[in-house]
């Protein structure tokens, strides 16, 4: 097996919801991404913009609509089909944005890793003992952790009890969504550094989900931008935050403040259209500063930005290989603007 195996592929995927009265919301609208071992995956994007619905249906919460999920190369059966999670399933195991309500308040850390072992497992009975502790010693909590109820954990020793519970299934692939996000600053930091160890460690991949873009940035191997239901631009955290492609991941990097990079946060300007009826062409054409004629009627497709493929975006102003530098592009424009108002 090749060191960048794919264990989590994500290929055309489309995810719709029914809204009453209003038909279907295409809150995912083809969606395709891959996950190695070993590899922290980042998905950003606005509010809304069908991170949380991808997350879900990686792991059969949400059906597809249209696409595929596969597991080290195997289809992933929809749950709503099946009486028993296929084996597959067990492999992706999803860690939540509140811990607090994902664990049982009134049975005990080991308890609920123990059922994990039962439910995911062929472990005998008698070293369910012996597995609980090794696994919360595996995410940074004392042996007797096991005797505790979640009421008597902080938020982030919660979230490493979660971890544990979901380490039982012994995953290949963890989706975290939001995972950090409910924990205060000290416990964010630690949380993250906990599943970067662990991913290098157990060599498993991550679908990373977050609106933090530095968390995102510092621990993610590629990050994939999306907008509306789509991904945008996919690279390294250099390649977006420094020297993004498309004008939305642009313009997303620069609505916060960035370490090495001059200037003032600028706000996203104008608003997220309705995913019910999203804009034509270039979904995000309604708020793109560099919006050209085409972009409202051509739809654009994921294009390679380097040699390697490493970087992509889907962006009208982009060819393949050839990939156009927008701060270029917007300082030249500036520049003709200051030259027509000084004329
Ligand atoms: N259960 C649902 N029923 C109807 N619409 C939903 C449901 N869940 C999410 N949506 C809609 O789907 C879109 C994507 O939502 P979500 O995946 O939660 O985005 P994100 O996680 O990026 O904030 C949003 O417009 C949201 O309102
Ligand atoms: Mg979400």
């Amino acid at each position: 097996m090749s060191e960048n195996e794919a264990v989590l592929t994500i290929e055309d995927l489309e995810v719709e919801y029914r809204i009453k009265g209003k038909g279907r919301l295409r809150a995912v609208a083809g969606v395709s991404l891959e996950v190695a071992r070993g590899e922290i995956v980042g998905l950003v994007g606005e509010s809304g913009c069908g991170k949380s619905t991808v997350a879900k249906a990686v792991v059969g919460i949400e059906k597809p609509a249209a696409g595929e999920i596969r597991y080290r190369g195997e289809t992933v059966v929809p749950l709503s089909r099946i009486h028993k999670r296929p084996v597959s399933q067990r492999n992706l195991q999803m860690i939540f944005q509140e811990p607090a309500s994902s664990l049982n308040p009134r049975r005990s850390i080991g308890a609920q890793v123990t059922d994990a072992l039962r439910f995911a497992t062929t472990i005998p009975a008698e070293r369910y003992d012996e597995r609980v502790k090794e696994l919360l010693d595996l995410v940074g909590l004392p042996e007797n952790a096991a005797e505790a109820y979640p009421h008597q954990f902080s938020g982030g020793q919660k979230q490493r009890a979660c971890i544990a519970r979901a380490l039982a299934a012994e995953p290949e692939v963890l989706v975290a969504d939001e995972a950090i996000s409910s924990l205060d600053a000290s416990a964010q930091a630690q949380i993250a550094d906990l599943l970067v160890e662990l991913v290098k460690e157990l060599d498993i991949g991550l679908l990373f989900i977050s609106h933090d873009l530095a968390v995102i940035s510092e621990i993610c191997d590629r990050i994939a931008v999306m907008y509306l239901g789509k991904i945008v631009e996919v690279g390294t955290p250099a390649q977006i935050w420094f020297e993004a492609r498309h004008p939305y991941a642009r313009a997303l990097m620069r609505s916060v403040p960035s370490i090495g990079r001059d200037g003032f946060p600028e706000p996203l300007a104008g608003e997220v259209p309705n995913p019910a009826d999203p804009p034509t062409g270039c979904r995000f054409h309604t708020r793109c500063p560099f919006v050209m004629d085409k972009c409202h009627t051509i739809e654009p497709q994921l294009i390679p930005m380097d040699g390697e493929g490493l970087n992509q975006a889907a962006c009208l102003l982009q060819e393949p290989g050839n990939p156009v530098d927008l701060d270029a592009v917007a300082a030249r424009r500036e520049a003709a603007k200051q030259e027509t108002a000084s004329r």
